[in-house]
């Protein structure tokens, strides 16, 4: 039997519903996926959102940013008609809402902390709403990322309990290498794109003490490969397609 990685359902079950909604994760988990990851802002009035992009236009029916929006807003706007009339009416959710479901429905969440652009006072406002919101998840069932790994630190700083995932795309970023970095905040796991992973690269990670959870994978094939070099993890838009005994590991 072809052996996987872990399955995380990558924004939910993102290629049956709606990224980042409740129908998405509720999708995921219908489907036998333990595991999900979901991406988290903050909007002008510290309201945090469950959503991928700084702008509402990709993914609901708003316009613009949202750092000089709030609440109000946030509830007027429909996450689902873009991806389906099916799903007209569904919401952003707030992360008290995907925290609520996921801890519900006992599934493993990773929260991507989503670089803020909203300046300095909106970023403080984040990470103090975001040590509130995660006050009472269960820390062995809860996983936070971030590629702004100054986010990480202060986030660690806080609530050094919580594993952490260092995110790393293939192009320069600005800080300390991921051995550093990653090191420093002692963290779990390293988060690398699929995109010019080599399996050298993974057994460096591995050497260096941490896990490997690898984004976004879609194929089975390119699945299989990544567990044949020992990945442990997998962020996939398409969990549908992996056996059931591989979803519920
Ligand atoms: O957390 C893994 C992956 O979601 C990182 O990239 O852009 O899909 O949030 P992105
Ligand atoms: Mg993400």
């Amino acid at each position: 039997m072809t052996s996987y990685p872990r399955i995380f359902a990558h924004r939910g079950a993102s290629s049956l519903a709606p990224e980042n909604t409740i129908a998405s994760f509720a999708k995921a988990m219908e489907i036998g996926a333990r595991r999900f990851e979901f991406d988290v802002d903050v909007m002008g009035d510290g309201t945090l959102l469950v959503i991928h992009d700084d702008t509402l236009d990709r993914t609901t029916s708003g316009t613009g940013g949202y750092y000089d929006k709030g609440y109000s807003d946030l509830r007027r706007l429909d996450a689902g008609r873009w991806f389906s009339d099916v799903y007209r009416f569904e919401r952003v959710p707030e992360l008290a809402d995907v925290l609520t479901f996921g801890q519900r429905q006992s599934m493993m969440m990773n929260m991507e902390i989503k670089p803020c652009f909203g300046g300095m006072a909106l970023r403080d406002k984040l990470l103090e709403n975001l040590v509130v919101a995660v006050k009472d998840v269960d820390v062995e069932h809860f996983l936070v990322s971030s590629f702004d790994h100054d986010m990480l630190a202060r986030f660690h700083r806080e609530r050094p309990d919580i594993a952490l995932g260092w995110l790393f795309a293939r192009e320069n970023q600005p800080g300390p290498t991921w051995q550093e970095g990653a090191a420093e905040l002692e963290c779990r796991a390293i988060h690398p794109d699929v995109n010019g992973l080599t399996q050298a690269e993974v057994h460096e990670i591995h050497e260096a003490g941490f896990q490997v959870n690898v984004w976004t994978v879609n194929t089975l094939e390119k699945a299989a490969e990544l567990a044949s070099w020992g990945v442990d993890g997998i962020f996939t838009d398409r969990p549908q397609d992996f056996p059931a005994e591989a979803l519920a590991r």
